[in-house]
């Protein structure tokens, strides 16, 4: 039958706020030419938002706009319904009662998926529905479908990702301009990059939500958000991020996660990076995802992470999935986590103790005799090996006739558990003046 002659698959929409608005437009914009890949129209057919006013203002009058998105829900006309609340309140509630409807369902919510996937997926599975979620990380980057689909042939090593870009705006912004970051995040949100309370930004948790998805569909294991190391960058400085670039480095906030010989890395924090690695040079508000895998090798994908119209993007592209295989039988579907359900993998994530990378140190010391050497012969002591120093002129650090200096040291991997033995020694040495800064650094190689 001609794709012309099919009925449209109708979807209700929970939620009409930035990204919805970006699905509808985008939906209207381009209808033919997603027909003609989907095979049947897609029609946004019921809105339910709880302003009603503004909601029907953004889809005119021939769609129905109701304030409960259990109507949505109820109406047996809709097929998939697309989920763009938001937190794991009500949302968690409203998906599983589409699903338990019957009806597949559409989420750009990471926090959703990352805590309750589970829970949803085993749900979903009992149903017979799909729960496609590309909108969930890094925004308009396919990088699920890549993950998913397009590496399968792949034993995939790790993935280190920029995948928050308000914190790397304002690393962006640290690093341009040498502000400090109370004064970067006033700036950040003062321009829109950054939401009002900022919390789940700055402190690495949107982040620690999207590394937790792409680590289940890369290595076949549940998501465990409660497992995975998460440390923001608000104790950052302009200060580090000087040094490290003296050194040949730039921080960034990376998701990292990582399938080692006992169990897999699962992790959010700054880090320390090669200048020289495209990665490196993803400034301001855009996202992009390092995949090491075994036989394509490292790939790179880059693109906006945030926005109305580039998560339509992603939404529509899972419109348009399972428009194509709402009649296929469901165990010809793509699997949510990219493995069978049965066939998953019990690899723990291991705590941040286990974990083995190499650090940035920045040590506040009395510039006199000796110090260097009891610093460094504790970290020898410890078996932990040097990759490279940078010490400032004492005047340079406390102005004209200080007595104090900076002392960078770089090392090579260790695991954590032994640097942070090793630091709290030397933390206690009566000429290390202040606190000591580490801060973690990855190759990336
Ligand atoms: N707040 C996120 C960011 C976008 O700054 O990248 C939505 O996850």
């Amino acid at each position: 039958m001609k794709s012309s002659n099919l009925t449209p698959i109708k979807v209700g929409l929970l939620g009409i706020g930035t990204v919805g608005s970006g699905v509808f437009n985008v939906l209207q914009r381009n209808q033919e030419e997603i027909l003609r890949r989907a095979g049947r129209g897609i029609e946004i057919a019921m809105v339910a938002d709880l302003d009603t006013a503004r909601a029907q203002a953004v889809v005119g009058p021939n769609v129905q706009v109701v304030n409960d998105a259990r109507a949505v829900i109820a109406n047996p006309e809709i097929d998939i319904v697309i989920e763009l609340i938001g937190g794991y309140g009500i949302a968690r509630q409203l998906v599983m009662e589409a699903i338990e409807a019957g009806k597949h369902v559409v989420t750009a919510n990471k926090a959703l998926i990352a805590v309750h996937g589970t829970e949803i997926f085993a749900a979903a599975h009992r149903k017979g529905v799909m729960v496609a979620f590309e909108a969930a990380v890094a925004g308009g980057i396919p990088i699920i479908k890549a993950l998913r689909e397009g590496l399968t042939a792949n034993r995939i090593e790790w993935i280190a990702g920029i995948i928050n870009g308000t914190t790397n705006f304002i690393l962006s912004e640290m690093r341009d301009k040498g502000l400090d970051f109370d004064v970067a995040l006033k700036d950040a949100q003062r321009l829109g990059y950054a939401e009002a309370d900022p919390t789940f930004d700055i402190e690495g948790v949107d982040a620690g939500h999207k590394v937790t998805i792409m680590s289940a569909i890369a290595f076949g294991i549940p998501v465990q958000f409660d497992k995975a190391y998460v440390e923001g960058i608000t104790q950052l400085n302009a200060q580090d991020i000087k040094y490290a670039e003296q050194l040949g480095y730039r921080i960034k906030l990376l998701g990292i996660t990582k399938r080692v010989a006992n169990g897999v890395e699962l992790r959010v924090h700054p880090s320390l990076v090669p200048a020289k690695r495209l990665i490196a040079n993803v400034e301001g508000a855009m996202n992009a995802v390092m995949v090491q895998a075994d036989a394509l090798g490292t790939t790179l994908y880059y693109g906006k992470g945030a926005g109305s119209e580039p998560t339509a993007s992603a939404v529509i592209a899972d419109l348009v999935d399972i428009t194509r295989l709402n009649s296929a039988d469901a165990a010809q579907r793509v699997p949510y986590l990219a493995f069978q359900p049965d066939a998953m993998s019990d690899a723990p994530i291991l705590p941040m103790s286990e974990v083995v990378t190499s650090y940035y140190l920045r040590l506040k010391v009395a510039d006199e005799a000796g110090v260097l050497a009891r610093v460094t012969g504790l970290l020898a002591e410890a078996g932990i090996s040097i990759d490279g120093m940078l010490q400032r002129e004492a005047d340079d650090v406390g102005g004209a006739g200080s007595t104090q200096t900076d002392l960078i040291i770089l090392t090579h991997d260790c695991v954590e558990a032994k640097m942070n033995a090793a630091i709290a020694k030397i933390q206690n040495l009566p000429t290390v003046l202040a606190p000591i800064t580490r801060i973690r650094k990855e190759e990336l190689a």
